[in-house]
């Protein structure tokens, strides 16, 4: 016998830990050590039976199985345990000083073409027009001319353009833009909908046996980036979308939160290309200077609700 402990139930954690201890890359034993730990102590906790640990196996299988070049399961399973968020938050903390990240989500699975200002991205011309427009700017309130802006969203029955082929135009509701020399942005395009994520497979089924619904709340996705600034991953989500309250990935944050408000004003409908009415969404967004360290944990947003967001 070595001089290694045995395993038994209570020293469980110890003894498999311990079998990580000689791991040479200190990162990967101490992410081991401490998932040795929380999984015993779930184990133990909830006092796991054998069929539970099969349907875990067959879960995970099944998962696995769902996932291939344009469908990932799995990310979806850790979308909707909040992992996703989680991991996306620590790794991008503001401080409040900046505009908060959010998810990426599955459907940025193909380039945005590239736009000029103003253009429409509803190629199919359905849906409600909703003029989108914003600031890029620095800490400083510094504009970033020429911010690249990247966006996509869905149509007005909530589904992207990947999602529908042959029935949406590819390109539909996505475009990447590059500021002014004011960091500004317009574009024309349609109010999103809310939509139900992929809730086919495993997590569908999850999410059914748990009594959760699958939709997300009504959003724009944004990567806005600019040399030697921070590039951030995030939507603006509509003030008066159901599930706002309760959105399945978790990627809400008051902070994104817009009102698309009503304008009835011919002149400025025909300044815009747009008919009267027409929608307006406001989406200004500060990006953090790329050198300084990212803010620690703790420092972690006091979203004030900026103007223009839900109050
Ligand atoms: C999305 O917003 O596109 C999304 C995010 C997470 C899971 C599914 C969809
Ligand atoms: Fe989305």
């Amino acid at each position: 016998m070595s001089d290694g402990e045995l395993f038994s139930e209570e020293r469980s954690a110890a003894v498999v830990a311990a079998s990580f201890a000689g791991t040479p890359d200190p990162r990967l034993r101490q992410v081991m050590n401490s998932l040795v730990q929380h999984l015993h102590a779930f184990v133990k906790d909830v006092e796991l039976t054998e069929e539970e640990w099969g349907f875990a196996i067959d879960f995970l299988t099944r998962t696995g199985h769902m996932s291939n070049e344009v469908r990932q399961e799995f990310i979806l399973l850790s979308d909707v345990l909040g992992v996703s968020m989680l991991v996306e938050t620590i790794n991008h903390r503001t401080g409040g000083t900046s505009t908060e990240s959010t998810v990426l989500g599955p459907f940025h699975t193909v380039a945005s073409p590239p736009r000029e200002l103003g253009a429409d991205i509803a190629l199919d011309g359905k849906g409600t027009p909703c003029l989108v427009s914003g600031q890029v700017t620095g800490p400083d309130g510094e504009p970033l001319a020429g911010a690249s802006v990247d966006v996509w969203q869905t149509n007005e029955d909530g589904f992207y353009d990947v999602q529908q082929p042959g029935i949406q135009p590819a390109g539909n509701l996505r475009g990447i833009f590059s500021a002014d020399a004011e960091g500004r942005f317009w574009f024309r395009s349609v109010v999103p909908r809310y939509y139900p994520i992929p809730d086919d497979g495993p997590v569908g089924q999850l999410l059914a046996a748990t009594g959760r619904h699958p939709n997300r709340p009504a959003h724009l996705h944004f990567i806005v980036s600019a040399p030697g600034y921070r590039p951030v991953t995030t939507h603006v989500f509509v003030a008066d979308s159901p599930y706002l309250d309760s959105d399945a990935v978790f990627g809400v944050k008051e902070s994104l939160v817009r009102d698309v408000q009503e304008v009835d004003d011919p002149a400025r409908a025909a300044d815009a290309g747009l008919p009267n009415p027409f929608r307006t969404l406001t989406f200004d967004l500060s990006l953090l200077r790329a050198d300084p360290a990212p803010p620690a944990a703790g420092s972690a947003a006091q979203p004030a609700v900026v103007e223009g967001g839900r109050s």
